[in-house]
């Protein structure tokens, strides 16, 4: 198995949500997905606990009864949609063509990974639900990026959740002891390009500015890092600096 010759920067920076680029037509083989997996389980976990579990679909019944959970929900989603996507409507609109797409055909994709994990979070506190969720995602993320190198795309999606004990019935996951936590799907894709696309503001959090050049006078200019909200000296309302 060859992986692309990408640079860390440009695995992180181009591991997009594919979606219309999935090649339907090309099975994945498993030796590929478990690469992907086993290098997903070097990712962190709380107390080093390690209770992943990733289900792996390719049972083309089983995607097809997933893929009609999932679109279910994607209509309740898609119905709703509007009232968040205002101010950046050609951005959503391309990703709402693009989620479409998936949701016509999800069950057409050769490969469904679901992410699990042992227990449930349902009323947990919420550092007790970061705990466990903290425990799944990196892994997941880092399967994903593990796929992206062997040219493999996939899409974070968590939409089959607002079903997830019918989709549990589907694949004999006991639901009352182990948590899905997404629906990975997961081809070959077309073309292996990647784009780095800019983001909001996020970005601003990184690099602390210089002391003393905070533009808002906030209490506590640049003691922080920029981006994070700090008093203002005059209404000690937090600012952005
Ligand atoms: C928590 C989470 C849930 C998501 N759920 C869905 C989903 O159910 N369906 C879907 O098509 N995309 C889903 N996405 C993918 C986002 O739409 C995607 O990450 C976003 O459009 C950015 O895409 P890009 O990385 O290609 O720029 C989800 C992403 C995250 C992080």
């Amino acid at each position: 198995m060859t992986t692309l010759m990408l640079s860390p920067d440009e695995l992180l920076t181009t591991t997009r949500a594919v979606r219309k680029r999935l090649d339907l037509a090309r099975p994945v083989e498993r030796e590929v997905l478990e690469q992907c997996l086993r290098i997903a389980q070097q990712a962190p976990t709380g107390s080093n606990s390690q209770t992943w579990q990733f289900v792996v679909v390719t049972d083309a019944q089983k995607r097809v009864a997933l893929a009609e959970i999932y679109r279910r929900s994607w209509d309740i989603y898609a119905g709703a949609g509007d009232a968040r996507t205002v101010g950046r409507a050609t951005a959503q609109s391309r990703v709402a063509d693009s989620a479409q797409y998936l949701a016509d055909h999800l069950h057409e994709v050769p490969v469904h990974v679901i992410p699990c994990i042992r227990g449930r979070t349902d009323g947990l506190p919420a550092g007790d639900q970061a705990g466990v969720w903290g425990s799944i995602l990196p892994a997941a993320w880092s399967f994903m990026l593990a796929a992206r190198a062997r040219g493999l795309g996939t899409v974070w999606t968590t939409l089959h959740l607002r079903y997830e004990q019918e989709a549990a019935d589907v694949l004999g996951i006991p639901y009352a002891k182990i948590m899905q936590t997404a629906l990975i799907p997961v081809a070959y894709t077309q073309g292996t390009d990647g784009t780095d696309r800019p983001r909001r503001d996020g970005a601003r959090g990184i690099v602390p500015p210089a002391r003393g050049s905070c533009r808002h006078r906030c209490l506590y200019p640049c003691a922080g890092v920029q981006g994070y909200p700090a008093l203002s000296a005059k209404n000690r309302r937090p600012v952005l600096c």
